[in-house]
């Protein structure tokens, strides 16, 4: 609803549409949520994964480390906003960003896991 509004009210009025591709959030289909196994193994990781550096491969960690709290902080956000939701489609959507931001969290946690024995201070 919130979607297919902004788009008549402001995309399609102001003729954004040949600038930037404007989604159709209203009659897509239901946001598949991805499963992923990235089978995080700690004997097999490379801590110089990125630019064969150390410190440019630790800002990765560092970000994963970051990125788990800001998924919780989303999940947390978007359960407590989907109770005053009222279109069935938009709150269907809300349950599908926590799922989805579940699994990130879930794949952040595998990540930083498999660091700690390379001494990596993903523990905060
Ligand atoms: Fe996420």
């Amino acid at each position: 609803m919130i979607a297919a509004t902004l788009k008549s009210s402001v995309f399609d009025k102001l003729k954004f549409n040949k600038y930037a591709k404007v989604s159709d959030f209203v009659n897509a289909g239901p946001m598949p949520i991805r499963h992923f196994n990235f089978k995080f193994d700690p004997k097999t990781l490379d801590t110089k994964f990125y630019m064969q550096k150390e410190w440019a491969s630790a800002y990765f960690a560092a970000l994963s480390i970051f990125l788990t709290y800001g998924e919780e902080l989303v999940i947390e956000t978007a359960r407590y906003h989907r109770d005053f939701i009222k279109d069935p489609v938009l709150k269907q959507r809300i349950t599908a960003l926590i799922g989805q931001e579940a699994l990130h969290s879930k794949i952040h946690n595998e990540y930083n896991d498999i660091m700690i024995p390379h001494n990596v201070p993903v523990q905060l």
